[in-house]
């Protein structure tokens, strides 16, 4: 536990630190199980600074930033408006999109933390559900999502460079 972290709302000034973390991380964590290509046309797609900053002005998102100083160690990410055909009957949904935490920081609690902040927010907001979408080879973050509270209610298949992956859709009631 870091006795200086603090967590607050993820700012456009952000966009190039939560960029180049989501990158690092999803490269650090994922690289050894999928085809290199998949990963370089993924990184530049969905964690260049220009998504990562179209995305923190979309009215949709909510970022929550973990930070100790200036420095960024992780992020939530909330998004209104989203869902999945196993989820559709769900009513008043919000989806967590991503949850990454660098990865020298990691098993410290910060994860937690996050996920506690998302799920505080969205029940402010107003949301009933919160659900997710977990990649099937990812057990460390299925686990921390199990012991959360998530339960499984289906899959769907998400398109990763050229490669069609499985993830298992996963819901905790607010
Ligand atoms: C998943 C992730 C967000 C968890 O964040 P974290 O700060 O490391 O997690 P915490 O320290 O809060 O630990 C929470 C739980 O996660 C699990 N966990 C986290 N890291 C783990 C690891 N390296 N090995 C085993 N379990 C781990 C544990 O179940 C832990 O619960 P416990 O303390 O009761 O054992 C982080 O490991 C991460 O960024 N991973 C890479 C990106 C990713 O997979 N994101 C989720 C995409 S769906």
């Amino acid at each position: 536990m870091l006795p200086n972290l603090q967590l607050r709302h993820g700012k456009a000034e952000d966009a190039i630190d939560i960029s180049a973390l989501g990158s690092r991380v999803f490269t650090h964590s994922f690289s050894a199980l999928m085809p290199s290509e998949d990963l370089k046309i993924y990184l530049s797609q969905s964690y260049s600074a220009t998504s990562i900053a179209a995305e923190l002005d979309d009215p949709a998102v909510t970022f929550i930033v973990a930070t100790e100083g200036d420095a960024i160690l992780g992020f939530a990410q909330l998004k209104r408006d989203s869902s999945e055909r196993c989820i559709d009957n769900l009513d008043n949904k919000i989806q967590l999109q991503r949850l990454y935490v660098s990865e020298r920081h990691q098993g410290l609690g910060i994860g937690k933390q996050l996920l506690l902040k998302a799920e505080e927010e969205a029940a402010l907001m107003g949301f009933k559900n919160i659900w997710l979408a977990s990649w099937e080879l990812n057990p460390n973050a299925e686990r921390l999502y199990n012991r959360s509270g998530y339960v499984k209610h289906g899959e769907m298949t998400f398109k990763l460079g050229n490669t069609m992956l499985k993830d298992w859709v996963m819901v905790k009631p607010l």
